[in-house]
């Protein structure tokens, strides 16, 4: 994968279609090696979790409601453009109603709003991250992973019905042009819910491997509660003697670990990365991987934001100028030290995800009252 790594449009999605067709440069930023003998995909051991069948919808999904495909039509209007809400290589996604006890399709402004999203139907690898998803989903619940509902499997047609999340995806806020910038204390919060939400997936005894963490994945309820969004790369990790499990390359240039870019070998310290890179560009507001026009640039923001992460008085010359100033000085500080912990090139020398959550924790019970000046 070591020439992929700046050549994003040779190497996006070769198993797939899904991130190829899109036409925006974001899509040419997936990773996706030859598929990989050893990638066995959700296979839990965990008694928290029954076993998932690989090729099929597992039973402890029977609490998620199974919705047909006229149904979702009417609920979306027959997916008209104007419910669209968003596109990413799984397909797109749609606004639509439904009523909150017998969740059926209702006219818009009555009932409780869903995001309903629509696989591609030429989509190859998008069946099988469609049943990671809701086998993953059905079964995991935690108020920082976002809520499925249900699921359409009919003839081809393949969709996901989630809890609408109004403040859309961390990405949109963060980067897109236009939108008011992102205060402090909410940057924080969201950095908290996302670490919340990955102590609580490496925490069960199926380790579970998130494995796509990024801007686009972290969804942001009314009160920017973060939610993780998108399990069809999950998996389960190691277990027994294990140190890692081997897995063909997946997920998105820019956030994920450098060790497991060039040899396959997947650990929840993979997931630690990502964070360390989701952690600096919540602190920069820069991408991960992009400049500012949404071009590829040869520098991802790690290389190009290391140098300055353990000195306390460089550090802060890459905060985001769109905060103004306003964030507390030695809270950018342990925020920024830890980053570079999380960005260690060394997976066992990264922190756990429970390590990473209480000291962002910490750092927000012991910040200083004075500001940075802007
Ligand atoms: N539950 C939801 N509530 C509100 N908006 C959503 C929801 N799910 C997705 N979206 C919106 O749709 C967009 C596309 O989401 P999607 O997960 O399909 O793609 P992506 O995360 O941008 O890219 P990728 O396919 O590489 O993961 C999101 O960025 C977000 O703005
Ligand atoms: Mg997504």
């Amino acid at each position: 994968m070591g020439n992929c790594w700046r050549k994003p449009a040779k190497c996006a999605h070769a198993s797939s279609n899904k991130f190829s067709e899109r036409a925006n440069s974001r899509s040419k930023s997936k990773l996706d090696s030859a598929s990989a003998p050893h990638d066995k995909g959700p296979t839990s051991a965990n008694p928290e979790i029954s076993p998932v069948i690989s090729e099929a919808i597992s039973s402890a999904s029977i609490n998620l409601k199974s919705f047909s495909f006229s149904d979702l039509k009417n609920a979306t209007k027959n997916f008209r453009s104007e419910s669209l809400i968003g596109e990413g290589g799984f397909g797109f996604v749609f606004k639509g109603w439904i009523d909150e006890s017998t969740l059926v399709p209702t006219k818009p402004g009555s009932g409780i709003v869903v995001a309903i999203k629509k696989l591609k139907p030429e989509s190859f690898q998008g069946h099988k991250e469609w049943l990671a998803e809701v086998n993953y989903l059905g079964q995991l619940h935690h108020e920082n992973l976002v809520k499925l509902i249900g699921y359409c499997s009919e003839a081809d047609n393949r969709l996901l019905v989630y809890e609408f999340m109004p403040k859309g995806s961390l990405e949109n806020h963060l980067f897109r042009k236009g939108v008011q910038p992102m205060v402090w204390s909410a940057r924080m919060n969201i950095a908290i819910g996302v670490a919340r939400g990955l102590s609580f997936l490496h925490s069960l005894a199926a380790n579970v491997i998130f494995r796509d963490l990024k801007a686009s994945n972290i969804l942001l309820d009314s009160d920017f509660t973060a939610k993780l969004s998108d399990f069809g790369l999950a998996r389960d990790g190691p277990s027994g003697d294990e140190t890692h499990v081997s897995t063909r390359v997946v997920g998105t240039r820019g956030y994920a670990a450098p060790e497991y870019v060039a040899t396959g070998h997947l650990t929840p310290k993979s997931d630690v990365y990502s964070f360390g890179v989701v952690l600096l560009e919540l602190l920069t507001g820069r991408r991960a991987m992009e400049d500012e026009r949404g071009g590829f640039v040869d520098e991802t923001l790690v290389e190009w934001a290391k140098p300055f992460l353990n000195d306390t008085r460089r550090v802060l010359r890459i905060m985001d100028l769109r905060l103004g100033g306003q964030y507390f000085k030695k809270e950018a500080q342990g925020a920024a030290a830890l980053a570079l912990q999380c960005l260690h090139t060394d997976p066992k020398n990264r922190p756990h995800m429970t390590e990473v959550l209480s000291t962002l924790e910490k750092l927000q019970t012991t910040k200083q009252p004075s500001r940075q000046p802007a």
